[in-house]
């Protein structure tokens, strides 16, 4: 990345920011090919701020939260930089990134059964989690702690020394959610915490999160489908597209005032979710392993131009402050003559099938 690009990220950033993650990549290996997932990924977060990460399904937005966190499954590669307190986490040695994980950096997944070991009482999870950061805790203290997590969760004490199936979905969500807080990390990647929830718990989670970030300042990366979510707790909003975040900036000027044609489709394709059902975005995601040419959006922009299709659009700030990649944003001076051309249907559809 350049240096006028960290600069004019940092500037925006009132603080010093807790997260830095510069150009982050991360693939699977697979028989056809490496799938690129997170494909040179960027941005800042301030202590105490929360950034929403938003797109379709498979754009990478769980691999990119748990390759922040340095846990990704065996066989996925990654490179670039993550900088958490002046160390960059991705180069550290595994003994020193687990450990920072629980005490500074912490991860609410996505599915919470696969992570929780069916054959552990809760208080057991508890006990080990924060004994490893905090070994001169006393059992006691360790229980008066993880009671009070759990209370913020709604969880009653009664349930300390039960089983992990003997919770519902929506509460096993809420007692990880209990588990990764416990040590007041001050940074949290949460994935889809609110999914397996119904709407009063959803609500109640919004709330504890923002809680959370006012009482111990803690940063949050907040992946999410839902846009009602993100424009109720988060300050910023990042939109993922095929690997590549392709917009991000204050949540009140990128959903007001979207700059790139898949932000105003996904808002837009949101809002219909919930009325009519009928407005979707056209066409399919690209596949990771040999995505199209220039923009991976060109194949299903409504509003694609000849340079789209051929050149990757260049990384630049909005025009009221944030990031975005789109040709039809800028920079002018570098779309060859003929590039605004607006691409034909007949193009897109061939571009589509391929
Ligand atoms: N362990 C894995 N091995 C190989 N490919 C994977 C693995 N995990 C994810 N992928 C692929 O990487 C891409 C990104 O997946 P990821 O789970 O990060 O998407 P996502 O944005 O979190 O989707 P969702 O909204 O459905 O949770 C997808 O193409 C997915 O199939
Ligand atoms: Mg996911």
């Amino acid at each position: 990345m350049s240096i006028e690009m960290s600069n004019a990220m940092s500037l925006e950033m009132s603080r010093e920011p807790v997260i830095s993650a510069r150009d982050v990549r991360v693939w699977y290996g697979t028989t056809r090919g490496a799938i690129r997932a997170v494909d040179g990924v960027s941005f800042d977060l301030a202590p105490g701020e929360t950034l929403g990460l938003v797109g379709e399904s498979g754009c990478g937005k769980s691999t990119l939260g748990r390759g922040l966190m340095g846990l990704l499954p065996k066989g996925a590669k990654r490179d670039g930089e993550v900088w958490f307190e002046g160390k960059d986490i991705l180069s550290m040695r595994p003994k020193d990134s687990y450990r920072l994980r629980g005490s500074h950096l912490g991860m609410i997944f996505q599915e919470p059964l696969t992570r929780l070991n069916p054959l552990m009482r809760i208080s057991d999870h508890f006990q080990e989690s924060i004994k490893q950061h905090d070994p001169s805790l006393t059992k006691d203290e360790i229980k008066q702690r993880a009671l009070d997590a759990l209370r913020l969760m709604g969880i009653p004490p009664t349930r300390y020394r039960s089983y992990p199936h003997e919770f519902s979905g929506g509460m096993r969500q809420r007692l990880m959610i209990a588990m990764a807080l416990v040590l007041k990390p001050s940074f949290v990647v949460a994935d889809e915490p609110t999914t397996a929830l119904d709407v009063l718990v959803e609500a109640q989670i919004v709330q504890i999160l923002n809680d959370l970030r006012r009482n111990f300042n803690t940063s949050l990366l907040l992946i999410t489908h839902n846009v009602g979510i993100v424009a109720e707790a988060c300050d910023r909003v990042a939109v993922m597209y095929a690997g590549r975040i392709v917009e991000q900036g204050r949540v009140a000027d990128v959903f007001e005032n979207p700059q790139h044609p898949y932000t105003r489709e996904l808002l837009r394709s949101t809002i219909s979710l919930r009325t009519t059902g009928l407005n979707f975005i056209p066409g399919a995601p690209p596949d990771l392993v040999d995505p199209p040419d220039g923009c991976r959006f060109h194949p299903r922009c409504p509003e694609a131009m000849a340079v789209c299709a051929t050149r990757n659009p260049v990384n630049i700030e909005r025009p009221r402050g944030g990031r975005v990649e789109c040709w039809l944003v800028g920079p002018e001076d570098e779309i060859p003559p003929g590039g605004k051309q607006r691409l034909k249907q007949e193009e897109l559809t061939v571009a589509d099938e391929a």
